[in-house]
């Protein structure tokens, strides 16, 4: 039977993006490529019917049409990237591109005006290209100075108007899809990078929050913190051999970023199985200090799909560079819902799985879901005769996600809204424009015309009456 589920009090709904996902280069100045304008230049062909970054959804042009869906729609929040890589000419010195600076703070207005309280990431795998040669990226410890340099200045310009920032969105991604995994551009395999970038960003988010409270911007009413993928897992059994996999792999893909951003310090634990596997990080005493000064006043945290991991069953090849699937091997759940486009399990209850943890081992830390949606490939045969994308299959996807986040706020959790990736269709790493994200169409063959979704008016009328019908027992019938 459908109930009427409410949200909390205070409980805000909002929609993500990037800088880099919609931007388009438009005014983009010579050396002035992120990693991913990069990637994108060097290795097109992975790239889903060549689509990428160039134009993306050309925000740049039409933020302010954009920025009119979102206050239709009755947004309360909005949240996007500042593009490092555009926001500065000189990334050793700090010194700003007036022309990019004018559109964001212009960009930033219209939110306000609108009444959708921006959110803005200090990086959301943008970082500067010019800094990956030579420096070879958050491998050296000499971007986290520039990156703090970077965010101050940011804070200088915008820091009066823009209540929330975070230091990273998906501070793990970049370097295990490139150093870890091996799956990216520029093909180069090492476990130890990818450990050093761990531990730079960790670094960074701690330096930059330390700069922050130092820059006389951090008002009562703001709040600094990062936005984690939590790979949220759960072991095939209760047999101690398939708990310790899942202990493994949240201990490396997701406290390892978890602890220091909220507890301000790594456990003993991966100090000693990063030494036993030859890639302990380069670190100092005073950087770990600097950590424990500074957790997080809040985190975000992009929540997808669930994990599923068993013991190894099969041996590791002696000799094979460290990798964490050292400690699990994946499992396959018979039965599984999934989301056949994207590949991934679609299981709702992680949000409050993830909710009552944050209660018992994070202190009840604040936080929200800074991401979670449905990505579906050829949404436009689902149009009716009136043009719109019938998304019924993505509001039912809401509908299971919102009643997990609000059953676990109902039990005390510290959890402060929900936010839709993404507020429009936009270009994701490789799957480009193939799985639609958006609350907005953006039409790719007639000039990327912006159309409401079915589902903009689910969120619509959520927003406006505070509450929606669902019947929890749908799925069992
Ligand atoms: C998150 C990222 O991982 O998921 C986004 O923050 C990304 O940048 C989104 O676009 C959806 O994943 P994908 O790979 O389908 O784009």
């Amino acid at each position: 039977m459908n109930k009427q589920v409410k949200l909390p009090q205070g409980f805000f709904l909002g929609a993500a993006a990037s800088a880099w996902q919609t931007e388009g280069w438009k005014g983009k100045k010579e050396g002035q490529d992120s990693y991913m304008d990069a990637w994108y230049k060097e290795n097109r062909d992975v790239w889903y019917e060549g689509y990428g970054p160039a134009i993306a959804t050309n925000f740049v042009e039409r933020y302010r049409e954009d920025i009119g869906y979102m206050k239709e729609i009755g947004l309360d929040y909005y949240r996007t990237s500042l593009n490092w890589s555009r926001f500065l000419t000189d990334y050793e010195n700090a010194v700003v591109d007036e022309e990019y600076a004018s559109y964001y703070s212009d960009m930033i207005d219209a939110c306000l005006k609108a009444g959708v309280e921006p959110m803005i990431c200090l990086e959301h795998y943008e970082v500067p290209q010019v800094l990956m040669e030579r420096y070879g990226g958050w491998a050296s410890r000499h971007v986290v100075d520039l990156f703090v340099k970077y965010a101050s200045k940011a804070f200088e310009r915008f820091g009066s108007r823009v209540k929330y920032w975070f230091a990273f969105n998906e501070p793990i991604v970049v370097q295990t899809r490139v150093y870890l995994d091996g799956l990216r551009w520029p093909f180069h395999q090492d476990s130890a990078v990818w450990m050093q970038w761990n531990y730079h960003k960790a670094l960074a988010t701690a330096a930059v929050m330390d700069a922050y409270k130092k820059s006389g911007f951090r008002r009562e009413d703001c709040k600094f913190g990062t936005i984690i993928n939590v790979e949220t897992v759960y072991p095939r059994t209760d047999s101690p051999d398939d708990v310790n996999a899942a202990d493994k792999f949240d201990l490396f893909y997701n406290r390892v970023f978890l602890d220091p951003a909220i507890k301000g310090r790594y456990e003993d634990q991966l100090f000693d199985l990063l030494k036993t596997h030859g890639i302990l990080m380069e670190y100092t005493s005073s950087d770990l200090e600097l950590m424990e000064a500074n957790p997080v006043d809040w985190v975000g945290i992009n929540l997808y799909h669930p994990n599923r991991v068993k013991g190894r069953m099969t041996a590791i090849r002696q000799g094979a560079p460290f990798h964490p699937c050292y400690y699990y091997e994946e499992f396959d759940l018979p039965g599984k819902k999934m989301n056949p486009f994207r590949g991934w399990e679609i299981y709702p209850r992680i949000i409050y799985d993830f909710a009552l943890r944050m209660k018992n081992e994070y202190g009840n830390k604040e936080w929200f879901v800074a991401e979670n949606g449905m990505g579906v490939q050829n949404e436009g045969k689902y149009r009716d005769e009136t043009g719109m994308i019938q998304d019924d299959y993505r509001i039912d996807f809401f509908k299971q996600h919102l009643y997990w986040a609000v059953k676990g706020v109902e039990e005390g959790c510290n959890l402060k809204g929900y936010m839709n990736w993404a507020f429009t269709d936009n270009v994701s790493p490789m799957n480009a424009f193939k799985n639609r994200y958006g609350l907005v169409e953006i039409d790719l063959e007639h000039d990327r015309n912006r159309r409401l979704k079915k589902s903009a008016y689910f969120f619509q009328q959520t927003i406006a009456n505070r509450c929606f019908s669902y019947d929890p027992d749908e799925d069992y019938k």
